[in-house]
């Protein structure tokens, strides 16, 4: 692979900073934390590290409310740490990715400050979503959009003059005024932003919510049903795609860079136009990420994203979780194991298993590896952690909880500080003598997953990362590349991944069916998530990796 590809076949981390690990004390992770456990991240193998925003926020969305995207968070550090950062990872051949949110800004970012001052019909509003209200007195929202947190998608301001105002659109909460693209102002700015952090070493931008940009400008109310498509006023527009080849044009002024898009849009077919040459080099896999823990199922969702990227060459990316969904562990464990984002609200007080959940986990976690592109492996996952669903109300932060009257348990639960080592919390995830405890309480029975517990265990889940990290890299097979289905009974994929006509391969056997199947020919058990029968048979929930 050119080194300039390194993103077709990455294994990329994905690091939530607040939870990650707290080096000054505070109960909140930082970018001292980071730079201190970037040895275990080189250990564990992965290649580069996907941050989730790190700038000055007033983390009213946990950081995706941004009010200045060329700076750090002062309760994470500072440009000078990022920078170190940045030079240490590289050191240690890992590359860094940024999160990049143009949707939306803070509502304490000078450009909306300085929007609310200037007033209607100002240049300074232009750049956002600025519209009188409906109804005599303007009183009713601009349209009927609701919020994606909940609530309607209008707040209304009070005018410099102390008069009740115009409406400001906010697709999701009230602190996260929606940018304008129709604006010049903002265009220039964002590709500004892009050859900011390129120009300080970043090997990757991650678009946040990258089909939402554009909208109609005429903001027509939608039917409550409407789905999202190229009609809609606010998702998945035509136009959207002049964004981001304009931002490959920046990308492209730096080697070796490359532009992730976060693009929730149902169908494979419009999602495939965000990989159309000259766009974005690869896109998130989120019909994998939802897909329930069936072979039928993963299957057809496997061969519709390797379908979906093929015109444009563009690698597939696979992803069991991210902090925005329940945990892999607890979903798996459920009787209900897919993931639907509108249904979160009722999985938590489903039942858990969590051995089954773990055992289902570790199973993925091989097939995902052994799949054709790049992976991701949000923090915490390595180790095996679940959804913490017992949260206490008054300690939640995320604000689908607020906004849905407590209806949406929301995503703190897959944000839990992480444990690292010891018998109680914090679990070294702050150092000795810390202050205050940890943003979010942690479970106590996560003694047994903190990582010095699993670095000392033969069958840990972080012991099978790591295995499966170190084979991937060494392997010319897997990565990027191609994969041949084999014939398998039901309930069981089973695929090949080979180097050339010469070389070695694997064989990846994820057997989801009721009972032990047997194994294929093979050379070499190069790893199984758990022990095999008696007489050699891969038994139910569990995968291997065969040479061949
Ligand atoms: C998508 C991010 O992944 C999520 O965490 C965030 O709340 C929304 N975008 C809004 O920025």
């Amino acid at each position: 692979m050119h080194e300039n590809l390194w993103w077709r076949s990455a294994a990329i981390y994905q690091l939530y900073v607040r939870s990650f690990a707290d080096g000054n004390g505070d109960g909140v992770g930082d970018l001292a934390g980071v730079r201190s456990r970037l040895g275990y991240l080189a250990e564990l193998g992965v290649d580069a590290i996907w941050f989730n925003p790190w700038y000055p926020s007033p983390m009213s969305d946990a950081g995706y409310d941004i009010s200045d995207p060329r700076g750090i968070e002062p309760a994470f550090g500072t440009l000078a740490d990022a920078d170190a950062l940045i030079a240490e990872a590289h050191a240690l051949g890992i590359r860094i990715i940024v999160d990049v949110v143009p949707n939306h800004a803070s509502d304490q970012h000078p450009w909306f400050i300085a929007a609310l001052t200037a007033g209607p019909g100002s240049a300074e509003r232009d750049r956002f979503w600025f519209r009188p209200g409906r109804g005599p007195s303007g009183g009713e929202p601009p349209n009927n959009w609701q919020s994606i947190f909940g609530g309607p998608a209008w707040t209304r301001v009070t005018e410099p003059d102390g008069s009740p105002g115009e409406w400001y659109l906010h697709l999701f909460a009230p602190q996260q005024p929606d940018y304008n693209w129709s604006n010049l102002d903002v265009r220039r700015e964002f590709e500004d932003v892009l050859r900011f952090w390129f120009g300080r070493g970043v090997d990757g931008i991650r678009v946040d919510s990258g089909a939402l940009l554009t909208k109609d400008a005429a903001l027509p109310d939608v039917a409550v049903d409407d789905p999202p498509g190229p009609s809609h006023p606010f998702t998945d527009r035509d136009d959207v795609h002049d964004v981001y080849r304009s931002w490959r044009a920046v990308a492209d002024d730096y080697p070796a860079r490359v532009l992730i898009g976060e693009i929730w849009v149902p169908d494979a077919a419009r999602l495939a136009r965000y990989v159309a040459p000259g766009e974005l080099h690869t896109v998130f896999n989120f019909p994998y990420l939802s897909c329930p823990w069936d072979a039928a199922a993963l299957r057809q969702v496997i061969d519709e994203t390797l379908a979906l990227n093929a015109p444009a060459g563009a690698p597939a990316s696979w992803v069991l979780s991210n902090h925005d969904v329940d945990r892999i562990v607890s979903r798996y464990g459920r009787a209900d194991t897919a993931f639907n984002l509108a249904r979160r609200r009722y999985f938590h007080n489903f039942p858990v298993d969590l051995a089954l959940g773990t055992r289902r986990a570790r199973a993925a976690a091989l097939l995902t590896m052994a799949l054709p592109g790049s992976v991701y492996i949000y923090q915490g996952e390595e180790l095996g952690l679940w959804e913490v669903q017992d949260i206490p109300d008054e300690l939640r932060q995320d604000p689908i909880w607020r906004r849905t009257g407590g209806a949406d348990p929301g995503r703190d639960g897959s944000r839990v500080p992480l444990p690292w080592s010891g018998t109680e919390a914090p679990f070294g995830f702050s150092p000795p003598g810390a202050v205050s405890e940890p943003w979010l309480p942690q479970p106590k029975e996560w003694r047994d997953l903190t990582v010095a517990a699993e670095a000392a265990s033969d069958d840990s889940m972080m012991r099978l990362y790591r295995d499966a990290l170190r084979i991937r890299r060494a392997s010319a097979a897997l990565g990027d590349g191609a994969m041949t289905w084999l014939p398998a009974a039901d309930g069981v994929l089973a695929f090949d991944r080979l180097a050339d006509a010469v070389g070695g391969g694997v064989r990846c056997v994820a057997n989801l069916s009721g009972g032990p199947v047997d194994l294929p020919p093979h050379a070499a058990v190069l790893l199984a998530s758990g022990p095999l029968t008696g007489d050699g048979k891969l038994p139910t929930d569990t995968a291997v990796w065969l040479g061949v």
